[in-house]
């Protein structure tokens, strides 16, 4: 059997109850803020993020690099450096406040009840040990299994993501695998446990089409198995697109989208996320087609721009936008949040500027929902 969940001796002090079947969310992310005192200044790497995570479902979160990304993810799992770093807010897992909790409390849960699959697995993986052996030990940590039971577990777990003759490759380092094969090994040492939530960091960066798509099905096929909660972070909206139920769309360390899907996709609001959008390849384009890059570069963290921070690389900037920040608020659907003085309606921008090809196009008014977080 692979991942049996809960200590079988009764080690683990925390108690997890199940909220599956209960309409309170598996996590909660609250107004977290996440910072780096460096010679240069402070650099504002996470700035008032909230989100939350239902059991069971995949929440995206996409921006380019440089947005906050993999500081948001370590920050969720409690998984950053210990100096020079400036944090608040607070993340409830399962009804527990992780951001409360001390370093061998986290330690219980990691690989356990949260887990993580990193950007890079070389760096991730311990080039020295054989990766059995590397699974093993959150087996016997976390499940008390005897050491033959965690050596068969291993096996069961490399087979059950796809790793032939896993019965031999237990032994075997990781330098000895390519890139999509460690990729499999880190999400079998993220399923070890039977955690409730992986947080998959750019899980298939650097692999080419053919493996991302394997690896990313394989994942969801996992999770859809052992009803996992999966937080799925790229830089490509073309990844989430059809595996995420909910995405969150990040600028500069802000939220400045956020919407199930499908709503992104059909009614996008943020000058941004149509600018990400244009830059996901498409089956249809003829090869050699160009892509649309975002024109400019992100700001600076240190000192960002005062106003909308995508001001300066926005088509439709007002001076509005240059003066004052926008807040995340809804319009219309509850669950559709977003930071734009003058979003886009039925694809068409509500700035005064645009509204000569506006009035062209129909209706492109919105009213102003309430403001639901100061970022
Ligand atoms: N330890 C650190 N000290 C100082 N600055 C940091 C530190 N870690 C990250 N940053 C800065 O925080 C910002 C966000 O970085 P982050 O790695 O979260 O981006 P990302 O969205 O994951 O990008 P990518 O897609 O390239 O992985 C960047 O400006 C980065 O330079
Ligand atoms: S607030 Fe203004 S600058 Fe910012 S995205 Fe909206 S239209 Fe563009
Ligand atoms: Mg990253």
């Amino acid at each position: 059997m692979i991942g049996r969940r809960g200590p079988q001796n009764g080690k683990r002090a925390l108690e997890f109850p199940d909220v599956g079947e209960s309409d309170e969310p598996l996590l909660v992310v609250e107004n977290l803020h996440t910072s780096f005192r460096t010679g240069r200044g402070t650099v504002h790497a996470v700035d008032g993020v909230s989100l939350t995570v239902a059991a069971g479902t995949t929440l995206g979160i996409v921006g380019e690099s440089g947005s906050g990304k993999t500081v948001l993810a370590r920050s969720i799992m409690g998984l950053l450096p210990v100096r020079d770093v400036i944090k608040s807010g607070t993340v409830h897992f399962a009804g527990h406040d992780l951001t409360a909790m001390e370093p061998d409390q986290l330690r219980e849960i990691w690989g356990a009840e949260l887990s993580m699959i990193f950007q890079d697995p070389m760096t991730a993986l311990n080039p020295v040990k054989r990766i059995g052996i590397q699974i093993t030990e959150s087996l016997r940590l976390h499940l008390d299994m005897d050491r033959k039971e965690a050596d068969a577990t291993a096996v069961e777990l490399l087979r059950s993501v796809g790793i032939p003759s896993p019965e031999q490759r237990v032994r075997w380092y990781p330098f000895q695998l390519s890139g999509g094969m460690r990729q499999r090994v880190m999400i079998a040492i993220a399923l070890a446990c039977a955690p409730r939530l992986i947080m998959a960091d750019e899980p298939t960066t650097g692999l080419d089409v053919t493996v991302q798509a394997q690896i990313l099905d394989l994942l969801g096929k996992l999770q859809r198995e052992r009803h996992m909660a999966v937080i799925l972070v790229t830089h490509d909206l073309g990844v989430v697109a059809d595996r995420a139920d909910e995405i969150v769309v990040m600028y500069a360390g802000r939220v400045v989208e956020r919407a199930p899907t499908r709503t992104l996709f059909a009614e996008t609001h943020m000058p941004y996320t149509r600018a990400l959008m244009e830059s996901i390849p498409r089956l249809a384009d003829p090869s050699g087609t160009r892509l649309q890059a975002i024109p400019g570069r992100p700001p600076d963290l240190i000192h960002p721009p005062k106003g909308c921070r995508f001001a300066p690389r926005c088509a439709f900037a007002q001076d509005k936008c240059r003066e004052s920040d926008p807040p995340l608020r809804t319009a219309g659907s509850p669950d559709h949040l977003f930071a734009c003085w003058f979003p886009l309606v039925h694809g068409t921008s509500t700035a005064p500027s645009a509204s000569a090809s506006a009035s062209a196009a129909g209706d492109t008014t919105i009213d102003p929902g309430p403001v639901v977080q100061s970022p």
